[in-house]
């Protein structure tokens, strides 16, 4: 049984929807003893929030060139081994429409921060795919910009965007991206997305290399103040082309349960079961929704750009029908179901 104190704190988490550092620290502590409890409320949470229903959002990895050295991501520049491309708007609108005809109402433009594809270029298709498309919602996930063209983004009719912040705590951040990538300037890009308007994600990847109880803790600070109305949250998982490669994956059970406190947190929060719990865990999917997950995003990319999308070893790749399908018969092991709708954020 767990200990009444520590059991109490998730009545606490509930009630509150915040902690204070050290109880963050004691409910990550006491993780042998709380799993399946924390997993059961959070659970139970989203089934009153969202019933047995799941959204689903189609990613489209529009472009993998990247600016950036993150250490741990298989798109960094350093990283000479990988095939480089990026999608015409033909291209992306196609992805598209095939994702429009399995009921994909959301579409996630992702991308490396690629200074080849500019600003002006992203508007266009920002403003092409809302005109071909009326009951669409775009999500961006494209880096760091300035306020200005964040502003633009939102302006062409893009509401939504996802920025993890990776981690709050600046000492592990520094030891996960290069100087040139200080930690300030995402956090700062983060309340700006907020303040422009948009619905906001952040998130970080769980046992990425150096994180501790304390990063984590100051992570679950971060994100009751922050209050985001998405959140992204996957386990580490090592790329062969990267600094970390002989690092070892972050545990598929932690990021169980980090999701079920998050859910717990946030009670209506966007939460996805998201790409790497999946490929760490065969069931992931199913496991992220009996932790209170959401959120499945599907990646709609055209087929031959999908291996280059490669973030971390052993990214699923799938035709869509393909993953449609196994991602419904996987939900029906559990009984529940996709559901094709905007599904924005309900505050
Ligand atoms: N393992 C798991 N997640 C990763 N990401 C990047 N590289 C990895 C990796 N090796 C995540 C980061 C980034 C998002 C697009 O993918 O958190 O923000």
């Amino acid at each position: 049984m767990p200990d009444h104190t520590s059991a109490h704190l998730l009545d606490k988490l509930v009630k509150h929807n915040r902690l204070k550092s050290s109880e963050w620290a004691s409910l990550i502590e006491n993780e042998a003893d709380l799993y399946d409890l924390a997993r059961k409320m959070a659970q139970e949470i989203a089934l009153q929030n969202f019933e047995r229903k799941i959204f689903y959002r189609g990613i489209i990895e529009f472009t993998n060139f990247c600016q950036n050295d993150c250490l741990y991501c298989g798109l960094r520049k350093s990283n000479h081994d990988l095939k480089r491309y990026r999608l015409t708007k033909d291209e992306i609108i196609e992805c598209g429409k095939l994702g429009y005809e399995f009921g994909i109402k959301t579409f996630v433009l992702q991308g490396g921060e690629d200074l080849g594809f500019s600003d002006d270029k992203l508007i266009e298709v920002i403003l092409d795919l809302k005109s071909i498309f009326d009951d669409v919602q775009i999500t961006l996930s494209v880096g760091e910009r300035s306020f200005y063209t964040y502003q633009r983004f939102f302006e062409a009719g893009a509401r939504r965007y996802l920025l993890r912040h990776e981690t709050a705590d600046f000492t592990h951040y520094a030891k996960l991206h290069p100087e040139a990538q200080p930690f300030w300037h995402r956090i700062t890009c983060l309340y700006n997305l907020k303040k422009i308007g948009f619905q906001t994600g952040c998130g970080m990847m769980i046992g990425s290399p150096n994180q501790t109880t304390s990063s984590l803790v100051q992570d679950l600070c971060f994100i009751q103040d922050f209050k985001p109305e998405m959140l992204g949250m996957g386990p580490f998982l090592p790329h062969h082309s990267t600094p970390f490669k002989t690092q070892p994956s972050g545990s598929a059970r932690q990021t169980l349960y980090i999701l079920a406190l998050v859910r717990l947190m946030a009670p209506k929060i966007l939460l996805p079961a998201t790409t790497a719990l999946k490929t760490l865990l065969p069931n992931g999917y199913a496991e992220g929704i009996l932790s209170g997950c959401n959120v499945i995003m599907p990646n709609i990319s055209p087929d031959w750009a999908k291996p280059n999308y490669e973030l971390y070893n052993g990214k699923l790749v799938n035709d869509l029908a393909q993953s449609i399908s196994k991602i419904r018969a996987e939900l029906k092991t559990i009984n529940y179901q996709l559901v094709s709708a905007k599904g924005d954020f309900q505050g």
